[in-house]
């Protein structure tokens, strides 16, 4: 009988040994342990075939067994639990010196930021932002402007049509019009917006967005014009930046002027960027054409005005070195993640 229980004992410890799992350690337990089905439970109920004499001893080497088998399986639950919870914190283990992992989040796009900060510089003076609409009629792009049918300069611009009286609109100039017709001087507006040409390469796209400006009341003059520009100019480029009015044409304006900024990338030394002129064309400018004035009503020998119209992509390609128009078109991640307020 001790032989028996002994051989027991030896075939749970060797059974014990090979297992590495608590799971599978619990399932050897109820093998031996279970009140029905165990095999030390089973013993027990050999006692029934014993002789009376024989039952306590039997039972007391049984019991001693089962006490044995129970401390055992307890120790055993232990050690192979902690062994397990070990190598999880192992594995769940996080160096806290690691850099932490880049939060990917989105950012404004190169047009928005050029646009947001325009009009904060320009809100900054008194301007108000006015938006037209991006279809417009013949009259408000071309006609109002001193554009009318026959005129040479409607072919500076290749307009899409979408009926002989509708386009998409050529030039946020064409809100000047809009505001014109409904408002009293004083005016000072900002209409930036998307405008629509048929032109395609490295530097024209043919949907790009403007940024229009305009300032109509008493006594208005160039000069107003320029110190504005000024204004623009340092902030957007830098503060070491002068602004230069060359001569131009555009038949809303008159005079019409072209507005340089000195080169921020040589400081008018002479670059690539610059051409080696030293100077950078930003936009077009003028004062309201006293027809454009009487085309809405406003009295040109009392108000006089200004207006300026300048390409968001261009000032933002000018600004963060884009060297290709489209790729403020293509959404490539790569690209847009490079520009931030
Ligand atoms: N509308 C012109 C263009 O798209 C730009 C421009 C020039 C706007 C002179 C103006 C201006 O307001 O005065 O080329």
């Amino acid at each position: 009988m001790e032989k028996q229980i002994k051989a027991m004992r030896e075939k749970i410890e060797a059974a014990a040994a090979a297992i590495t799992d608590s799971k599978e350690m619990y399932q050897l337990r109820k093998q031996y342990l279970d009140n029905k089905a165990g095999q030390i439970s089973a013993l027990m109920k050999n006692m029934r075939d014993l002789a009376p004499e024989e039952r306590p001893a039997f039972g007391k080497i049984v019991n001693e067994l089962k006490t044995w088998a129970l401390d055992f399986f307890t120790a055993q639950d232990a050690r192979l639990k902690a062994a397990e919870l070990a190598k999880k914190n192992a594995a769940e283990q996080i160096d806290v010196t690691m850099p932490a992992p880049a939060n990917r989040c989105g950012a404004l796009h190169p047009n928005t930021l050029i646009a947001n900060e325009l009009i904060d510089i320009f809100a900054g003076m008194g301007f108000t932002i006015f938006e037209g609409p991006e279809i417009e009629n013949d009259y408000y792009n071309f006609t109002a402007l001193n554009t009318p049918k026959d005129h040479p300069a409607r072919d500076m611009q290749d307009t899409f049509y979408v009926s002989p009286e509708l386009l998409l609109r050529t030039q946020t100039s064409a809100g000047q019009i809009r505001v014109m017709e409904n408002a009293k001087p004083p005016i000072k507006i900002l209409s930036p917006g998307k405008v629509f040409r048929s032109d395609d390469d490295a530097t024209h796209s043919p949907m790009f967005s403007q940024m229009e400006g305009l300032v109509v009341d008493k006594g208005i003059t160039l000069c107003d014009l320029q110190g504005m520009l000024d204004v623009f100019a340092q902030n957007v480029f830098g503060k070491d930046v002068r602004t230069r009015l060359r001569p131009s044409y555009f038949p809303f304006t008159e005079p019409s002027v072209e507005v340089d900024v000195s080169c921020f990338e040589c400081g008018g030394k002479g670059c690539r960027l610059c051409k080696d002129t030293g100077w950078i064309e930003v936009l077009g400018a003028g004062m309201v054409n006293r027809k454009v004035l009487e085309n809405c009503g406003i009295d040109p020998d009392v108000y006089t005005g200004f207006a300026f119209g300048m390409g968001i992509e261009r000032i933002a390609m000018l600004k963060y070195g884009i060297p290709n128009i489209k790729m403020l078109f293509e959404s490539d991640v790569r690209v847009l993640s490079q520009f931030h307020e």
